[in-house]
């Protein structure tokens, strides 16, 4: 059993304790989340944008999930894994819902799953709750309705659209889902959903009022900087880091500063003896 189960993360609100997610998409950053200590790693389908360079999060496939899914796994002992649900995998009735979130859990190895949306979801949240699979919900924005919101905007700010988040929230809650990311919305709306429903809220871009926060690793790290919200924290310059060392690179090289010395091999003496003759 891992150390960090849906069930730790239920309780953490309980105990008042704050959750930590953040979202791996290979291997070695797993490996990094998981020794930082981190609660949840999430394999968002954020990364058709921020590993794959797709345009947005609707051309996402349920294999470039499972690709990047396996990977992450391999890497997490101890946090809880969750993985996205595409776009579409889980709009197209409900034996193709249960069958993707099975294969996340099945072939990717993940402890959980996550999809988008409210009210309109619940059929699916249950009938993938039916099959023991762990469901995390997703309001606010909601980056696989682009086409729909028209941009990346702050949703929630009138009072109907708030009282539609606190009600989608409270079903998301009563279809079984242990715990909701609340997107990109007002803080005083967070802080209200928030107290308004005994699962963890984790927000993105939402406030401190959340039982949990989460942020998608590339943009704390800058490492893809061409389209960091306005909610990221940037902690580190990942990109002009790899910048600097490609650039120093290339120097070397042009150069002949590298290799040097300590990074060459060497044949034995009586080797090189025997070629020369
Ligand atoms: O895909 C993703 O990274 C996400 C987080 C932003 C919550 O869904
Ligand atoms: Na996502």
């Amino acid at each position: 059993m891992k150390s960090i189960t849906t069930q730790t993360i239920r309780k953490k609100k309980l105990k008042n304790e704050i959750i930590t997610m953040l979202t791996a998409y290979d291997y070695p950053t797993a490996l990094i989340l998981d020794e930082a200590g981190i609660d949840i790693t999430l394999v968002g389908d954020s990364l058709g944008m921020v590993v794959l360079g797709y345009e947005n999060t609707t051309q996402v496939t349920m294999e470039d999930m499972l690709h990047h899914v396996k990977a992450v796994t391999r890497g997490s002992k101890h946090p809880l894994v969750v993985a996205d649900l595409p776009f579409l995998s889980y709009h197209t009735g409900i034996y193709k819902t249960v069958k993707n979130a099975g294969r996340l859990i099945q072939e990717g190895k993940a402890n959980a799953v996550k999809l988008e949306g409210g009210k309109e979801v619940t059929e699916q949240i249950q009938a993938i709750i039916n099959a023991g699979i762990p469901v995390m919900g997703h309001i606010g924005l909601t980056p696989q309705s682009i086409n729909q919101l028209g941009g990346y905007y702050i949703q929630g700010k009138t009072d109907e659209q708030a009282k539609k988040l606190l009600a989608d929230a409270k079903a998301l809650e009563e279809a079984g889902a242990f715990a909701i990311v609340l997107e990109c919305i007002p803080t005083e709306l967070s802080k209200l959903i928030t107290e308004n429903i005994e699962i963890p809220t984790i927000g993105i871009g939402a406030g401190p009022h959340c039982n949990g926060q989460v942020l998608v690793t590339h943009d704390i790290l800058n490492l893809y900087s061409n389209k960091t919200p306005k909610f990221a924290k940037k902690y580190t310059d990942v990109h002009g880091e790899i910048m600097q060392a490609a650039l120093d690179y290339i120097q070397d090289v042009k150069h002949k500063n590298f290799p040097s010395t300590e990074h060459v091999f060497h044949l034995k003496q009586d080797v090189i003896d025997s070629i020369y003759g």
